[in-house]
């Protein structure tokens, strides 16, 4: 398994693997409901994601495998962490982890003292375990009620 930046040539195929995790692994999130679906997915478009990678305050990372994009997750010099997708044919074999330590040692690259997100409900022990606390009160996220802002100070790694 490799980690890098993402690539234009990526774009269909990272389109597909967020769009399989949040369809298929996130039903805690979306309860199937089709509007909440339709919001989430609407922007895991490969135009959205080939801007993402033209944005310079921008880290769009994929994990590969054998040519196959594995994982997809970004984070901003701001450090936050705005995306977090894994192939639901690669769930628990520690590559949402690998993808959370190259992010976070991109920020740090970037002068971040400290990493915020906001987890999903199917997230949140993984978060948890990987050293992020609650930072404020549950959030709504494309219409779900289960968005958990967190953070993480990277200063003490
Ligand atoms: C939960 C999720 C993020 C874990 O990522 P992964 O690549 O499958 O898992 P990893 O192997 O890197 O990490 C495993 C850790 O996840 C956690 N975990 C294990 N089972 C879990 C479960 N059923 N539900 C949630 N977290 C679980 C544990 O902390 C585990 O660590 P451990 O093996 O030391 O106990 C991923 O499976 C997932 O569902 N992603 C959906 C997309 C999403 O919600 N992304 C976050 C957007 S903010």
């Amino acid at each position: 398994m490799q980690i890098r930046d993402a690539k234009i040539e990526d774009a269909e195929a990272a389109c597909l693997v967020m769009s399989r995790s949040i369809a298929e692994l996130c039903v805690a999130d979306h309860k199937n409901d089709a509007a909440i679906l339709a919001r989430w997915l609407g922007n895991k478009t490969p135009e959205i994601f080939i801007a993402c990678i033209r944005q310079p305050e921008n880290s769009l990372l994929v994990a590969t495998e054998d040519d196959n994009i594995l994982a997809v997750g970004s984070v901003t010099d701001a450090g936050q962490i705005t995306l977090n997708y894994v192939s639901p044919d690669a769930r628990f074999r520690g590559i949402s982890r690998a993808l959370l330590r190259a992010l976070e040692t991109r920020a740090v690259e970037r002068g971040v003292k400290r990493c915020t997100l906001t987890s999903t409900e199917t997230a949140l022990r993984f978060y948890q375990a990987n050293g992020y606390a609650a930072d404020g009160p549950p959030v709504g996220n494309f219409g779900t009620s289960s968005g958990y802002p967190m953070s993480k100070s990277l200063t003490q790694e």
